[in-house]
């Protein structure tokens, strides 16, 4: 069958399903590349189902070896079984044990769904619909079990034998053999099921719960890593500690375990009791992990971790409500991660990431609504759209209802679907009951795709004393919605006069701060508003929309200087930063006069900031990047022209601030103390390495030469790579020496070198192509490796814009090889990396026929996995 005629699944069609499997026995004996898997499933049918419906499995490349019910074999003629499904036409009328057996190649399982092997470990990964890989099964999330596992290996090869639940028991079995018994109390969907064995080294304490019930936290990796795990189980039991706190939310399993695997396709996966992690998001130490890596690593543990509640506890009743815990667990661990650390520097981060990834899907031939309602590919739907997006919902929602109702409207949801397979219905329902509101016109933030335009104008009347703003809302067309209403969209707003004292800003429909634009069209009028003042909007980023209000540079200058809102002050330095390039990118030359005032503000800004709260001030002072000026330019998009147009900007705000900044790097305390990932650390290390960057804009030599040094004197990797960073962005024999001079130190460690070949993927030269080239023959490099695919190919094609978007469409040509070549082998990777390809049509027109040819040349190839023509056919439709 041609893939491309793969039929879309749809919302509407929802059925509950014809048959419930209450428990689920599994005894799987693993061997390399015979592992047995023998089911036993006690199905019986379901009231809600069609009546007489045949039982229908799901498997997918399964070979079947031995089929009973109750005990007594099934013959071949009551049965089909394919690879992909099982059919009994005519089970048993009331309930009934299914005995099946299946055996499995985990090490030919390249696409890392199912059963696999990494490093030699065996592990699982079964969300979305990996454990139809194992046996077969009803794979819907709606399917709730009680599971018992007894995972059977060689104790040589597999010392450590874990599954879901609490550990029953342990016992031998056979020559060489043992094995272990686990029982998970809790019914859950297949999807959360989890077995690791193999040969690990562990870290581990005990955890006690708030109603005092001690839990056994463990982390496992690879033997010798122990020590870099430290940092991961903090961050459990911070995010544990934080839950209890936040949401009420204690853990119920006597034990809770992590794994980390080398080879994985996501970040990690919240498999109840046994979370199964890319080690990238547990392994870290001074030595080999950046501020930014623990960061990633404290976020990645809470949300898996709370994922228990959100997700496990109260799971999707189908993937279309895959928003139903991914959004939600994404607010969660965004609220924990602003609890740790600096909220305000951590809320610019998340809207940074959400403009960069979300925003241009939102744009482009993928866009989506945040509950999809149509899908052809499953795993093509783990979107920032989904994610990201979907936690900017529930952001939005505890702006328009308040904190306190918030919190009542989640507890209703624990108190009410505690157990169940639930739906965005549902889960609006708690806050419509909690609020007492109708949230009808709300729910159209998960229906409609495509992000609103909120456009402001504003009128001072001086004679009145009165001040007016008026909001026009429309968002555009989007695939398969050509017409939209309007959102609910939560305008957190003040005023500000030019001398920076702050107004009591009052108006009829202004409520705490927040004005409700809930129609096309509204207004605010303001009274005894005696000078003209400057309007801070969206403050903290109060809803995802695109905001477009005619100010002047002085007016966002304003802002920067004297904003009560820290995120306004950042957006300030940002707008007025990007009109200064795109202004430059239209007139062929920098705006003197423009660029005078800004560097001016900048430097008073930083005179104060730069000490009181570095985090914050590294992130005021880095310019947006190319990929954010081509997105605000939007269509027609000649990359180069980006390229130098910041680059004049960078370069003369660098010289403007230089003799400030090398003070600054000057005064900056070396650390002497031991390396902490902490905020306030971070910070000081951030705002040092963005002055070394603008240092290195302004006098390239000199830059060098304080890169250098810093490559030679650095105690921690966040230092060290940030000077390797922005050395790599000057070229010559310094950046090539420092270069090699990384690989060869770090020549055993494959996380390191990641960020070696991303730093080497990002450089903005006509070379890089070739880079790409040989660096996929280095001995790091596998097509086999996700995290390595995702830091040389992924970086490059999402991030490099110009050289990515090369007029000659030789990268785009070179990514449609890699591709197809890694389609066969792991088809959800490939079709991540296909997405880079999602604003071809926002490029000038060469390019634009460039991105098309490739694109056709590969969905003319023969089998393609339906992931990746699925994103094929949406990126040109
Ligand atoms: N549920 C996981 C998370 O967000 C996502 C995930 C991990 C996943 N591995 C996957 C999704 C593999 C699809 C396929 O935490
Ligand atoms: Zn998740």
């Amino acid at each position: 069958m041609r893939t491309d005629t793969a039929q879309s699944i749809r919302l509407a069609d929802y059925r509950p399903s014809d048959f419930l499997i209450d428990t689920v026995d599994l005894d799987i004996r693993l061997h390399p590349t015979q592992t047995r898997v023998i089911a036993k499933l006690a199905m019986k049918r379901n009231p809600a189902g069609t009546p007489d419906a045949p039982l229908v499995l799901d498997g997918d490349e399964l070979v079947l070896t031995s089929l009973a019910i109750d005990g007594r074999e099934l013959p071949a003629d009551r049965f089909i079984a394919t690879p992909d499904s099982l059919t009994i036409p005519n089970p048993p009328a009331t309930s009934f044990v299914l005995t099946v057996e299946t055996v499995l190649n985990p090490s030919a399982n390249t696409k890392l769904m199912g059963l696999y092997r990494s490093n030699s470990a065996y592990c699982t990964q079964c969300e979305a619909e990996g454990f139809r890989r194992i046996t077969y099964f009803l794979d819907r999330p709606d399917v709730l079990s009680v599971y018992t596992t007894r995972i059977e290996a060689y104790r040589e090869e597999a010392p450590v034998l874990l599954g879901n639940g609490n550990p029953l028991r342990t016992e031998e079995a056979g020559p060489g053999r043992h094995a272990a018994i686990w029982h998970d109390p809790f019914p859950k969907p297949c999807y959360l099921f989890a077995l690791v064995g193999g040969n690990l080294d562990r870290v581990s304490e005990p955890f006690v719960t708030m109603s005092g019930r001690v839990v056994e936290l463990g982390i496992y990796v690879e033997p010798g890593k122990a020590e870099r795990a430290v940092y991961a189980l903090d961050a459990l039991k911070r995010s544990m500690r934080w839950d209890e706190h936040t949401f009420g939310r204690e853990y119920d399993l006597d034990v809770f375990n992590i794994v980390a695997v080398s080879d994985f396709n996501m970040g990690a996966m919240e498999n109840k009791g046994l979370n199964v992690f890319n080690d990238k998001y547990v392994l870290a130490s001074p030595e080999t992990a950046t501020d930014a890596d623990y960061e990633g690593i404290e976020r990645v543990i809470a949300h898996e971790y709370f994922h228990n509640w959100t997700g496990n506890r109260i799971t999707c009743r189908d993937w279309f409500q895959l928003c139903l815990k991914e959004g939600l667990t994404v607010f969660r661990d965004q609220e924990f991660s602003s609890d740790e650390r600096s909220r305000a520097v951590h809320r610019i981060g998340e809207v940074k990431n959400l403009r960069a990834r979300q925003f241009p899907e939102d744009a482009g031939p993928l866009a989506h609504p945040v509950r999809p309602n149509q899908y052809k590919e499953i795993n093509n739907f783990y979107t920032t759209t989904v994610y990201e997006k979907g936690a900017e919902i529930i952001r939005m929602l505890k702006t328009l209802i308040g904190a306190d109702v918030f919190r009542r409207g989640m507890d209703l949801y624990f108190e009410r679907f505690d157990g169940t397979a639930a739906t965005i219905e549902q889960f609006l329902s708690c806050f419509s009951d909690a609020s007492g509101r109708d949230l009808s016109q709300f729910f159209l933030w998960y229906e409609q795709s495509g992000t609103p335009r909120v456009k402001v104008s504003q009128s001072f009347d001086a004679a009145k004393a009165r001040y007016r703003l008026d909001f026009k809302q429309s968002t555009p067309p989007t695939p398969g919605q050509p017409e939209k209403q309007p959102f609910v969209i939560p305008v957190s707003l003040g005023l500000v006069t030019a001398d920076g004292s702050a107004i009591e800003a009052q108006a009829d429909g202004l409520e705490n701060g927040v004005f409700v634009l809930d129609r096309a069209e509204a207004s605010l009028t303001f009274e005894n508003i005696r000078t003209c003042p400057v309007p801070s909007l969206f403050r903290d980023f109060s809803a995802p929309v695109n905001c477009a209000i005619d100010l002047d540079d002085a007016s966002h200058l304003v802002l920067l200087r004297h904003d009560t809102d820290p995120f306004n002050r950042w957006q300030a330095a940002q707008t007025v930063a990007s009109r200064l390039i795109r202004e430059t990118i239209a007139n062929g030359s920098l705006d003197k006069a423009a660029m005078d005032a800004f560097a001016s503000a900048m430097r008073d800004f930083m005179a104060t900031e730069a000490k009181a709260d570095p985090a914050f001030a590294a992130l005021v002072l880095t310019l947006p990047s190319e990929l954010d000026i081509a997105r605000e330019i939007g269509s027609d998009i000649d990359p180069d022209a980006v390229h130098d147009a910041r680059r004049l900007v960078r370069t003369a705000l660098g010289k403007a601030l230089q003799a400030d900044l090398l003070k600054l790097r000057d005064v900056a305390a070396p650390d002497d103390g031991p390396y902490s990932p902490d905020a306030a650390s971070s910070g000081r290390r951030a705002m040092n390495n963005a002055a070394l960057d603008f240092i290195t804009a302004s006098d390239p030599a000199l830059g060098e030469a304080h890169c250098r040094r810093q490559l030679l004197n650095a105690t921690n990797m966040t230092d060290r790579l940030a000077a390797l960073a922005t050395i790599a962005f000057v070229p010559g024999e310094a950046r090539e020496q420092e270069l090699q001079g990384f690989a060869d130190t770090y020549r055993d460690e494959p996380l390191v070198l990641d960020k070696w070949l991303a730093i080497q993927a990002l450089i903005p030269e006509a070379g890089t192509l070739e880079r790409i080239t040989e660096l996929m023959q280095h001995p790091t490099f596998s097509l086999a490796n996700p995290n390595r695919v995702r830091a040389l190919i992924g970086t490059f094609a999402m991030n490099n814009l110009t050289q990515f978007n090369r007029a000659d469409g030789k990268a785009y040509d070179l990514m449609i090889d890699v591709i197809t070549r890694l389609d066969p082998a792991n088809p959800q990777v490939a079709a991540r990396m296909l997405t880079a390809f999602g604003s071809w049509r926002t490029m000038e027109p060469q390019r634009r026929t460039k991105a098309q040819t490739a694109l056709e040349r590969l969905l003319r190839q023969e089998n393609l996995s339906r992931d990746v023509s699925d994103i094929a056919q949406r990126s040109l439709g």
